[in-house]
């Protein structure tokens, strides 16, 4: 390993993340283990410099005190105790808010080196993944969001052609984002790319399900069955690579903190595929992905893609999927995303997308009158996703979104809005 790095202890803090990202931007790696972590456990992380005992609210568990292993504080790591009350560490701080602190822990009392950055994880991953792999193959499912992009060009520059990844389109894709895929993949990294069109496939199964969560178990489960299909058809296949992310790690549970909410990656695949895990970036935050991504001179659309549900256009051609809506929602979403980007809001807003309603209104059409749908815009503005404030578009370029979508798109005649925050709305509206 190239990087220093200072381990965070896990002992009943909520604010564990905020700390390792407060040394990673001190540019010392940091990464968060349990307290009850073994000496062997951490002589096997690499270069650790020192070690943070955090303590917090949940410092007792089930009614027994949360402790480290004594025999922690007799090995040669400076160690400081946070909001943790330790007679065995020398330096004992009730809180750590206060950056100079921080910063002479990390670099004077452990002569941590400011060497985390995204050139050094790649090579760092490049190496560990040659080592996990050897000559042996990874499948990949290639969604074209962030972490999956990420961790395919980590894994071409890894192992190359030993890598197969596989792209699903299930025809509730974004307008050209299939295409991009194959382009940036197939055409520019060489990857070892095998694309599936089961837009058929996918809109048949649909066809008449109004019912939402009906919908997202049909695309779900649809999605594993493909991709299991492909899988089969492949010889020789030991690993599986996974965009699993720090966060996803993190929510999963600690054995301080309770579950925030079970992260599945790739739709939940199931057991029996029988392969063993790739996951080069579970140690990275959101952020940190994107960098690496920018760092593998990967297209600003896909590295900073905004969040984009996994059964797709599916959740906002409300009710039964029709082609008409399903083409509406498609081509109105391109011209919002064109006309924010154009407007630099597309830096600004966390996210925004069309969505087509299952029923029609009443119109004026070439001086006749027409009966066709209304495209509702949503623009919102959040830290976490739990709650969202809506974005206050500039009336021009919402003026101009709307010109063009009456103009442009087919079978819709009224643009409306949406003034909702969350709550009581929610993001989606499904
Ligand atoms: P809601 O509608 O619950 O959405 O307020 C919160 C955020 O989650 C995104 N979302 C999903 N993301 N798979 C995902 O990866 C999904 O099935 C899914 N459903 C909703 C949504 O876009 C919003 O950012």
């Amino acid at each position: 390993m190239k990087q220093d790095m200072i381990v965070v202890l896990d002992l009943g803090s909520t604010e564990n993340t905020v700390l390792a990202r407060r040394i990673r931007d001190l540019g010392v790696y940091s990464e968060i283990h349990p307290h009850d972590i073994t000496v062997e456990e951490l002589k096997a992380l690499d270069n650790v410099k020192g070690i943070i005992l955090n303590g917090g609210e949940n410092r007792v568990v089930d009614g027994r005190a949360v402790e480290v292993r004594p025999e922690l504080y007799d090995l040669d790591y400076p160690v400081i105790s946070v909001d943790y009350p330790s007679s065995k560490c020398e330096t004992q701080l009730k809180e750590l808010p206060d950056e100079e602190t921080l910063k002479k822990f990390v670099f004077d009392t452990c002569g941590a080196k400011a060497n985390w950055n995204m050139k050094n994880f790649i090579e760092d991953q490049v190496e560990l993944i040659r080592r996990q792999v050897g000559d042996g193959k990874v499948l990949l499912a290639l969604s074209g969001g962030v972490d999956s992009s990420v961790v395919a060009a980590l894994l071409i520059k890894a192992i190359g052609q030993q890598l197969v990844c596989v792209h699903v389109n299930h025809g509730l894709m974004r307008k050209n984002e299939s295409e991009s895929v194959v382009q940036v993949f197939r055409d520019q990294l060489h990857a070892n790319l095998i694309y599936v069109d089961a837009s058929e496939r996918f809109l048949g199964k649909l066809e008449n399900v109004s019912d939402p969560e009906q919908k997202r178990k049909i695309i779900g489960g649809e999605f594993i069955r493909v991709f299991e299909e492909e899988a089969r058809k492949l010889e020789g296949i030991e690993f599986l690579g996974q965009g699993t992310i720090y966060p996803d790690i993190i929510e999963s549970g600690t054995k301080t903190a309770k579950m925030v909410k079970s992260h599945h990656n790739v739709g939940g695949l199931p057991k029996d595929l029988k392969f063993k895990l790739v996951e080069p970036l579970k140690q990275l935050f959101k952020d940190e992905v994107r960098a690496c991504g920018v760092e593998f001179g990967l297209p600003h659309s896909m590295v900073y893609r905004q969040p984009f549900p996994g059964p797709g256009l599916g959740v906002r051609c409300l009710g039964a999927i029709t082609r008409d809506r399903l083409e509406a929602v498609r081509e109105s979403d391109a011209i919002l995303r064109e006309e924010f980007e154009k407007a630099g809001l597309d830096k600004k807003v966390w996210q925004y997308f069309t969505v087509v309603p299952n029923f029609k209104s009443v119109g004026v059409k070439n001086n006749a009158r027409s009966f066709d749908y209304m495209v509702i815009i949503r623009a919102i503005n959040t830290i976490d996703a739990m709650s969202a404030t809506i974005e206050r578009v500039d009336w021009d370029v919402l003026q101009k979104v709307t010109d063009r979508i009456l103009a442009e798109v087919d079978n819709v005649n009224r643009v409306c809005y949406d003034m909702s925050p969350k709550p009581p709305a929610t993001i989606e509206f499904e």
